[in-house]
């Protein structure tokens, strides 16, 4: 496993939308070992392929909880519910945070890393992980879609 480069902001390439995985082969796996070993280096909650550079529809998620990281491959957002307005960052955004509307809940199919196609249905951080990282995928970043005024930029704790 290896740390990936991330792309930041400026970076033409998040601008791009990314194509579908049609092969789970070795590559994907390792794209996938190197993006959940690059999030958490980073303390991400989650990381679309875009951002190390690979226009590719596969994203990782972890909510630090008991679940562990979760693989989404070709995810499509099949139903959203409610909305409701969050405090957002991005790894490929470092220390700027922002207030954003988001759905409270949604209803995704995505395929596992296992090619397996699955559906979950997302609340809260979940719901609005999916969202942000598909965004992603669609070559759309948070900073774009946020509420006027609510950007803040947090320097980083001092080690
Ligand atoms: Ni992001």
């Amino acid at each position: 496993m290896a740390i990936r480069n991330l792309r930041l902001e400026g970076d033409e390439i998040l601008k791009k939308k990314s194509r579908e995985v049609d092969v789970i082969d070795e590559k994907i796996q390792i794209l996938i070992d190197d993006m959940i070993e690059t999030m958490h280096k980073y303390n991400g909650v989650g990381l679309a392929a875009v951002q190390v550079g690979v226009l590719k529809k596969v994203i990782v998620i972890d909510l630090y909880d008991d679940n562990g990281p979760i693989v989404l491959i070709n995810p499509v957002i099949l139903k959203t519910k409610g909305e409701h307005e969050v405090d957002e960052g991005c790894l490929s955004f470092p220390n700027q945070f922002a207030k954003v509307v988001r759905p409270e809940e949604v209803v995704a199919e995505y395929t596992d890393r296992e090619g397996k196609r699955m559906k979950v249905k997302a609340k809260e951080l979940l719901a609005q992980a999916i969202c942000h990282e598909v965004d992603h995928l669609n070559g759309e970043v948070f900073i774009d879609k946020i509420i006027p005024g609510t950007l803040e930029y947090v320097e980083p704790e001092k080690n």
